[in-house]
């Protein structure tokens, strides 16, 4: 794992976006897996910025939404395909067919996650995948507990995430319990992650996730078993890690490594 820690918000999502830029410059059609939540509406933003620019073009990209709400179609404001629709895709060039989601109302919910792992496949797997942290340490909405080796399968939200959710929506009939995710089986075949955090809120779970044991129980410290994982976090989520002068410090010299000749 690579912890890059940088002084605030805005800077993780320009180091994020800059990642995903240079991923997009080795290989014109990337397969980026996205994530929804307030974190990373910064990153498209910046991507957008790219685009708008002529610094990206994305219509050789491809994407596929971490996870989505049961019973929200794609045009409920609080559906993640909608957040999707409206902070990203519709601001860049990308291919309607080339934005793939999760349904929230799929006549047939196994079949419909079997078919999106087939897709993922179909192109070749997903090369960076973006990823928030949730408070309880969930990834996408792989809830403590969730399988380590788990697919793309419903989910029942905690609680706590229902109660997060629950001032989004003005029909408490609306309020989601439900849910298809990617499993993080799904997650961790992506070539690279890029986990982005912010905020002193995040600091407990993010010292959980990354210096803590692997459990199902923080869902995100599975990550330490992924060769190529970047943790973008500003200092204010940093602030309990016990190690954040050596990631620094790493991080800081990390170009000046000598290549040694090969005998
Ligand atoms: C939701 C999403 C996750 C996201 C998390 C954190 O639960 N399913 O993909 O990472 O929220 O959201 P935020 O970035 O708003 O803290």
């Amino acid at each position: 794992m690579e912890v890059i820690i940088k002084p605030d918000y805005d800077q993780v999502c320009a180091e994020s976006a800059d990642i995903i830029r240079e991923a997009w410059i080795r290989k014109n059609d990337l397969v980026l897996g996205l994530a929804t939540g307030k974190t990373p509406l910064g990153l498209y933003e910046r991507l957008i910025g790219f685009y708008k620019k002529g610094g990206m073009d994305f219509s050789s990209v491809v994407a596929f939404n971490l996870d989505e709400y049961l019973g929200l179609g794609e045009t409920h404001p609080q559906s993640f395909a909608y957040y999707m629709d409206r902070n990203f895709f519709r601001q860049v060039n990308i291919r309607k067919e080339n934005a793939h989601h999760l349904e929230g109302r799929p006549a047939d919910i196994e079949e419909h996650c079997r078919a999106y792992e087939n897709k993922i496949k179909g192109v070749g797997g997903i090369d960076v995948q973006v990823l928030g942290i949730g408070k309880n340490g969930h990834i996408a909405f792989n809830e403590p507990g969730s399988a380590l080796s788990s697919r793309t399968r419903l989910k029942i939200l905690t609680r706590e995430t229902v109660e997060a959710s629950r001032p989004l929506f003005k029909d408490e009939r609306d309020v989601p319990r439900f849910c298809l995710t990617m499993g993080i089986g799904t997650i961790l075949e992506a070539k690279m992650i890029i986990l982005l955090a912010s905020g002193k809120d995040k600091a407990e779970i993010v010292a959980r996730a990354i210096e803590g044991p692997v459990t199902a129980s923080v869902p995100a410290s599975v990550l330490q078993f992924h060769p190529r994982t970047k943790l973008v976090i500003d200092e204010a989520a940093a602030s309990e890690l016990t190690n954040r002068s050596y990631y620094r410090w790493a991080y800081e010299n990390k170009d000046q490594v000598i290549q040694r000749p090969k005998k």
